[in-house]
Formats: structure tokens, C-alpha cells, sequence
């Protein structure tokens, strides 16, 4: 065997001893390195005679394309060894079950509310959404409620441990209230320069959805609950165009005209007269009972004065209807806590 075959065979064994690529480059520096031994045989050629170097040349580097092939070849194999232990670190256990991706879906409020939005809408009104922490006056003055008087208890407020501009806590907002008079009031110039100009007056026809808050918990009340707030005036809407509307929503929302509407005498301070609205289906597990779902009234003329507007001239209807308790008859949901607990036992059932 030749003096380069010996080489070849000794780069190879060691080539395939290294565990390592970086060994694998040691070992590769020994035979083609600068210094390496393939390197060395080719400067030695120097010192041969012409035609002896032509041949060994040429046999010298069959010898180096060998080796570098050798090299090559153990590379791709440290490279194969080394993806296949990582494959094997990451294995995957197919026989686990599969971590499915859960899927989201609407809170049933939600969509109720997004329901009552819809039916609504189809009928003129406008959306509109207002803050939760309300000064004083939006709460209850503006709403002919004083300070002081008697009605405000109706409502056990909470407060926030912060002022209005006149000295007044601010609250949980502890109704909707308040969005009546704040989007009147963001329209009454609107009315104002169509009255001056003879021009027919605008109405407001709005329902404003959202989080109210009281202090009242058990299996009926929770201290965060959701209403929606229904205004129509006009220069001419009367009770009996709040009894056509709401009577129509129902009947939409419910997908039903089994069911009677009853407008139960009230008293609310921002309304003259007031009423409760019950309804009581023909059908269903509640069949024959009355449900109240909401309060409301002819708007009393101090409000529409707080609106800015000319009670005179703009009268009309405001509701405040209970958002969970719409969404509890829709889905036969029985306790107002299950709403709230966030248990997904529950609220995976309305995906
Ligand atoms: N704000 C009342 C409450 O929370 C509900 C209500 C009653 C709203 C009569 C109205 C209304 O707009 O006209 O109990």
C-alpha cells in the first residue's frame, strides 16, 4: 500500500473518530491544514525532479480529494447524528390528546344587548354608550331626583372617592339614566337651530346600552348588572307610542307574539307617568307570570328642561329596561350570579 493510501486510510479512522464537529476540524486541520500533513507532502514536491513531480503531484492531490471527501462524508454524518438526537430530545407522545384550541365565543349579554341594538336600530333608534363613574347631577339631579329627597334611595349608589367640578362624589353610575340627558344635551343646539330656522325639529330616538352599578347582591341582584336605556321625544310621542314600541320589540326579541304586555302604575322621579312594564308569555316554563322588565314613563317636563329642550314643545317616553334579565328570559337562566361567575361550564353553552 502506498505511502498516500496509508495516509488516506489513517485521515479517514480519524475523521470518523471524532465524536464532534469541532474535533472533526481538528482532526482535519492535521491532514489540510497549513500545517497539515497533505500540505506538507505538497511542499515537499519542490525538491523533486520534473518528472517525478508531475506524477506524484497529480497523486498527491487524487490522495487530498480523498481525504477532503472522507472529511465530508463524516461532517454529514455528525450533522444526521445530531438532528436525530434532537428529533429524539423533542419527541412527540402522538397517543396524548390533542390540546384543542379553544374556542371563543360571545358572553350572553353580549349578545343579548347586541339583539336589543339590532332591534332597535331597525326601528330609528340610535346607540349610543356613556361613562360608568357619573357626576351628581347627571345621576339624579338632572333627573328631577334632589338632593335630599327620598327617591334617591331607590338606589344604593356607590361612590368614588373623587369630586366633581362642584364638590359633589362622583358614583357608579346606578342606571342609564344619565345618557339620556347627556345625548339630548349633545343634541339640543341641533334642535335649537332647526326650531329657530322653522325647520321641523329633530327627535331623539336613542337606546343606550351598558353597566350600571348598586349595592345589592343575592340571586336576583348582582352589585354590577347591565340596562339598556330607551328615549323617543318628539314634538308629538306619547305613551301610546312607547306601548307600540316596546310592545314591537318583544315581539322581535322573543320571536313571539304569544305574550301580553302590562303597563303597571310607578312612581320614578324623571318620569310623569311612570310605569312598570311586565310581560307574561303564553307558552314556556314562566307561562302566565308576570316578568317586569323595565321602567318607564312620559318623561317629566324638569328633565326635558335639564335637556336642554323646551318641555313645551319636546315631549316624549324614556324606558330602562334590565339587560341580564332580558338575556335570563331569553335563555332560561334562572340565577343572575351565573352570568357573572365566569365559569366556563356555563358559558361554553352560547359558543
Ligand atoms: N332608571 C330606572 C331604574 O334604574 C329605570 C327607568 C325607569 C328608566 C323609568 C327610565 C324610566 O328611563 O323612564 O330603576
Amino acid at each position: 500500500m502506498s505511502d498516500l493510501d496509508t495516509l488516506v486510510r489513517t485521515a479517514t479512522a480519524e475523521f470518523a473518530a471524532a465524536p464532534t464537529p469541532a474535533e472533526l476540524e481538528n482532526a482535519k486541520a492535521r491532514f489540510l491544514g497549513k500545517a497539515g500533513r497533505v500540505t506538507g507532502l505538497l511542499k515537499a514536491l519542490g525538491a523533486l525532479p520534473v518528472e517525478q513531480k508531475k506524477t506524484r503531484g497529480a497523486e498527491i492531490n487524487e490522495a487530498k480529494a480523498r481525504i477532503e471527501a472522507a472529511l465530508q462524508a463524516r461532517r454529514d454524518a455528525l450533522a444526521e447524528a445530531e438532528l436525530d438526537a434532537q428529533l429524539k430530545a423533542q419527541a412527540l407522545d402522538v397517543t396524548l390528546p390533542g390540546r384543542r384550541r379553544g374556542g371563543g365565543g360571545l358572553h350572553p349579554v353580549s349578545r343579548t344587548l347586541a339583539r336589543i341594538e339590532a332591534i332597535f336600530a331597525s326601528m330609528g333608534f340610535d346607540v349610543a354608550e356613556g361613562p360608568e363613574i357619573e357626576t351628581d347631577w347627571m345621576s339624579f339631579t338632572a333627573l328631577n331626583n334632589p338632593e335630599n329627597h327620598p327617591a334617591r334611595s331607590m338606589q344604593d349608589t356607590f361612590y368614588v372617592d373623587m369630586k366633581d367640578a362642584e364638590g359633589r362624589w362622583l358614583n357608579l353610575r346606578p342606571h342609564t339614566s344619565p345618557m339620556q340627558v347627556r345625548y339630548a344635551r349633545a343634541h339640543a343646539a341641533k334642535h335649537a337651530a332647526a326650531e329657530a330656522a322653522g325647520q321641523p325639529v329633530p327627535e331623539i330616538r336613542v337606546i343606550a346600552p351598558g353597566r350600571v352599578y348598586r349595592v345589592d347582591s343575592d340571586a336576583t341582584h348582582s352589585p354590577m348588572f347591565h340596562q339598556v336605556e330607551g328615549l323617543w321625544i318628539g314634538e308629538n310621542v306619547s305613551f301610546k307610542d312607547l306601548k307600540v314600541v316596546f310592545t314591537g320589540f318583544v315581539r322581535e326579541f322573543f320571536e313571539t307574539s304569544d305574550f301580553d304586555v302590562r303597563f303597571r302604575p310607578s312612581f320614578f322621579p324623571f318620569t310623569e307617568p311612570s310605569a312598570e312594564i311586565d310581560i307574561a308569555f303564553g307558552h314556556g316554563p314562566l307561562a302566565g307570570r308576570w316578568l317586569e322588565v323595565a321602567g318607564s314613563g312620559q318623561v317629566h317636563p324638569n328633565v326635558v328642561r335639564n335637556y336642554g329642550l323646551d318641555p313645551e314643545h319636546h315631549i316624549g317616553f324614556a324606558f330602562g329596561m334590565g339587560g341580564d334579565r332580558m338575556a335570563m328570559l331569553r335563555y332560561g337562566i334562572d340565577d343572575l350570579r351565573m352570568m357573572f361567575d365566569g365559569d366556563l361550564r356555563f358559558l361554553a353553552q352560547f359558543r
